[in-house]
């Protein structure tokens, strides 16, 4: 069998996800090439005849870019690398047309996204395709042994979490080109990780994988959450977000975990996970400690998990075993969702505010028609204010679906 893949968003991740395949299918012995990529900016994709020899042809710009390349006869495996926000449009039109997918994350950014990403899930399951997520941590041996462990009983029963992406410093500003964009839609893609609607906030951009790591450890997902933040150091720079949230998560059994999560220059940085159990402590990377005898450590030399991913989902499409991550990364993108509106808003909010929200933060099209979008204007909201934001409750005039 061979892997006709396509590329869509053809920025740094998917760029390198790319070559991730290409390594990943020659570790797996299979024949695998790139057959289309997709970038709405025509100078980017044509990064695809550049970076992988693509034709000209095949390197789709524009909104329906992402349909033209699946279209493209042949096509089995799709790596979806654009902005969060696009991410469950482009996940369905994928199921929908029976590919296996790699889907970088957050794969949603609003409760609309993730209700489309778990119907989507269920349907790639009946249609038997593979999906992998780019929560690359569960592809990682360390973490997969001494979650493994923790799950065995190392440390006895889970009482306590952390989950840090902390003080790593400020992340980048496109200002440049969104001063050059002919449109609010242009500018704010340009520049999206500065837009809810296209990033989720950094919560759920990239705080999501350490809270990834704690529903994993706890074979499931909190169900409420409160919690503050700021924006703070961002100060009067274009865009939406904040730059740091501190958020505390309630697992149905009572356990909770603490989520620190913070693009701002301070003197402490960390990003990790901690795990306390009756019996002991982890370092879920590999580490565990118990309270009596010998800990453990992880100490392998393991392949890069941005390589693993791939040959993960490749392995499982060409022997048919079973991998389909699309409901366990939603599952992680809502608890963040849910962190970030406690946040915003300054309530406790639950599970179901959240996936049974009709909230979108996006322009209505981009979950009915997301091929047909046109470049045009949309709205820039007021960074959030706790007490004038709460979207489960109706208070702020903004699109609903
Ligand atoms: N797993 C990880 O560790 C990891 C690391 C980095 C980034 N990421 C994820 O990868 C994604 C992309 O991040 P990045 O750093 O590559 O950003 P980037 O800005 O470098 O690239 C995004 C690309 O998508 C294109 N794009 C935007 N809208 C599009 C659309 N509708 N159709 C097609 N192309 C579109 C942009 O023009 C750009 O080229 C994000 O979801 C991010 O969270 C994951």
């Amino acid at each position: 069998m061979s892997i006709n893949a396509i590329l869509i968003g053809l920025g740094g991740r998917g760029g390198g996800a790319g070559k991730n395949f290409l390594e990943a299918a020659k570790i797996a012995g299979v024949e695998a090439k790139i057959v289309a990529v997709a970038d709405i900016f025509q100078d980017k994709a044509m990064g695809g005849l550049q970076h992988f020899g693509v034709p000209a042809d095949n390197c789709f710009s524009g909104f329906d870019g992402f349909q033209k390349a699946l279209a493209v006869p042949g096509v089995n495996y799709c790596i979806l690398a654009t902005p969060p926000g696009f991410r469950a449009a482009h996940f369905k039109a994928c199921v929908e047309a029976g590919k296996h997918i790699f889907t970088e994350k957050p794969v949603c950014v609003d409760g609309v996204g993730a209700q489309i990403m778990y119907a989507a899930a269920e349907e790639a399951k009946k249609k038997n395709l593979k999906v992998a997520a780019g929560t690359q941590r569960r592809h990682e041996k360390g973490y997969i042994e001494t979650i493994k462990r923790i799950h065995d009983g190392a440390i006895g029963d889970v009482t306590d979490l952390r989950a840090y992406w902390v003080n790593g410093g400020p992340i980048w500003h496109r200002a440049a080109e969104e001063a050059k964009a002919g449109s609010d839609l242009e500018r704010q893609i340009a520049n999206w990780y500065h837009y809810i609607w296209l990033c989720g906030d950094h919560i759920c951009e990239q705080h999501v994988h350490n809270i990834d790591v704690c529903n994993w450890i706890m074979q499931g997902h909190p169900v409420k959450a409160w919690g503050m933040g700021a924006r703070q150091q961002l100060g009067n720079k274009s865009g939406e977000i904040w730059d740091n949230f501190a958020v505390e998560f309630e697992y149905a059994n009572g356990v909770r975990m603490h989520s620190y999560c913070g693009q701002i220059k301070r003197d402490f940085s960390s990003v990790s996970e901690a795990v306390v159990g009756t019996k002991g402590t982890a370092n879920p990377g590999g580490n565990i400690k118990p309270t009596q005898g010998e800990g453990w450590r992880f100490r392998e030399k393991a392949i890069d998990p941005y390589v693993q991913e791939h040959v993960d989902l490749i392995n499982a499409i060409v022997n048919d075993t079973p991998l389909n991550e699309a409901a366990q990364v939603t599952d992680s993108c809502v608890t963040a969702i849910m962190g970030r509106e406690a946040a915003y808003s300054g309530s406790v909010v639950e599970w179901d505010d959240v996936v049974k929200s009709k909230f979108a933060y996006a322009p209505a099209e981009l979950y009915t028609n997301p091929a047909g979008m046109k470049w045009g204007a949309f709205r820039t909201l007021k960074p959030p204010m706790p007490g004038d934001h709460d979207i489960f409750k109706d208070k702020v005039e903004l699109p609903t679906i």
